[in-house]
């Protein structure tokens, strides 16, 4: 784990606490989109930042799951969630810009759910770099990242919760994910579409080669 990681490990180690409930709001929202992220995935996966574990029931049950998470509270948050799934699932106590403990070429799919708009920029690159390394040749991803809106309203509603975000959950809504991966010399976006308004931004690619 990198040291500069020690930090968003103990905020989430606290927000672990009251994640679920703190985030209910928002999560009636994301529930509706979390069965077609996921539920057409087949074979290996490895998820990135698994949290406490909400991804876990639209994954078939065919699905070899492999959670990582920079949080060990989060992770026995997800460990309670993983026993009611219907498909396998081996959680990892890792950092996703490191990966020490995921072997090279193994999964079919990376799949991230807010990760990205909480992982500071300088490690995005790296982690970007992990997720070319695990993904078999031709493996593909899909990401979903919070954005700012171009939108004048909804982004005065942004700056009201800016604050907020960063200091609960460590997310911004300025984070450059697209620019890093356009820039992979591994990895392809394939399609980008908005789920809502202009801030919940969908991303699929694919490992180039
Ligand atoms: C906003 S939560 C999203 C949780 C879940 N994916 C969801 O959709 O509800 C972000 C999660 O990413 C984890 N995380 C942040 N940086 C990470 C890193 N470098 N490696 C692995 N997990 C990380 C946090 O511990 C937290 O559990």
């Amino acid at each position: 784990m990198r040291e500069e990681n020690l930090s968003l490990r103990a905020k989430y180690n606290i927000t672990a606490m009251f994640y679920d409930v703190l985030d209910y709001p928002w999560e009636r929202i994301y529930r509706q989109w979390r069965p077609f992220i996921l539920g057409d995935l087949r074979g290996k996966v490895l998820e990135a930042g698994v949290g406490t574990g909400r991804n876990f029931q639209h994954y078939h049950d065919s699905v070899e799951l492999t959670g990582v998470d920079l949080s060990d509270v989060m992770l026995r948050k997800a460990a309670k969630k993983a026993k009611k799934a219907n498909c396998k699932i081996e959680l990892l106590h890792d950092d996703a810009s490191v990966m020490n403990l995921v072997e090279s070429n193994q999964y079919d799919w990376i799949i991230s759910t807010f990760l990205c708009c909480v992982m500071p920029d300088e490690f995005q690159p790296m982690t970007l770099k992990q997720f070319s390394r695990v993904l078999k040749p031709g493996g593909k991803f899909r990401l979903l990242e919070m954005i700012y809106s171009k939108n004048r309203k909804i982004r005065r509603r942004q700056d009201f919760f800016t604050p907020f975000v960063e200091k609960v959950y460590g997310a911004r809504f300025d984070r450059k994910t697209v620019q890093y991966i356009e820039e992979s010399d591994e990895l392809e976006i394939t399609s980008k579409r908005f789920l809502k308004d202009d801030v919940y931004l969908f991303i699929e690619g694919i490992k180039k080669g």
